[in-house]
């Protein structure tokens, strides 16, 4: 079977797992990494001896690219997810998927409408807490009240302005 052939978008913590994850995988290969940060994306590009751009819209631009893996500051899911998708490009996109619903509903019905993938990396939706409640939910009845916690010490960089993070409930 042809390997797919991946944009990584960012090039910080996340980017780099994914990047691993699909390399160890064995069915896909990391074509090209961007980032805006030329020193970040080089050196990202030599770990994996791939090519780099600073610039995502070349990664959705390339013909080659099946799919992009989206790991950038939360406000730029939206804009860089959505265009992918119309470019006919599967996409994963960290969570939080958008900082909002409507923007999230937006990106679905873009997938749906050009039969593409489109991932949430949020590996809780898989896991059995989670799964549990969401098939006992009609069982326990309408729900009136929901309790969750954010940790978030140790945060630096992007992820303590809000205007790149959003609101902390975004995430949750
Ligand atoms: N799924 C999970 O378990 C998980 C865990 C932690 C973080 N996240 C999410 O992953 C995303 C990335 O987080 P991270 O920890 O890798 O951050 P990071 O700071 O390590 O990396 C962010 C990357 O985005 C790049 N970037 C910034 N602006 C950009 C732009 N306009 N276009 C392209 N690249 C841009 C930065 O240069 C950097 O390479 C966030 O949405 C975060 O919420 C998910």
């Amino acid at each position: 079977m042809e390997k797919v052939k991946v944009g990584i978008i960012g090039a910080g913590g996340r980017a780099n797992f994914q990047a691993k994850s699909i390399r160890d995988s064995g069915k896909g290969e990391p074509l090209i990494v961007c980032s805006p940060v030329e020193e970040e994306a080089k050196k990202f590009a030599q770990n994996y001896q791939i090519e780099y751009t600073l610039d995502w819209k070349k990664v959705i631009e390339n013909p080659q690219i099946d799919a992009v893996t989206v790991s950038v500051p939360n406000i730029f899911h939206y804009e860089i997810v959505s265009a992918a998708l119309k470019a006919g490009k599967h996409a994963l996109v960290e969570y939080p998927m958008t900082l909002s619903k409507k923007d999230a509903e937006e990106m679905i019905k873009i997938a749906q409408k050009k039969n593409l993938v489109l991932w949430v990396s949020l590996t809780e939706r898989l896991e059995n807490p989670h799964l549990t409640i969401k098939s006992q939910l009609s069982a326990i009845g309408k729900p009136l009240f929901a309790f969750a916690s954010y940790i978030a010490a140790g945060l630096r960089g992007w992820y303590v302005d809000l205007s790149l993070r959003g609101d902390p409930f975004s995430a949750i």
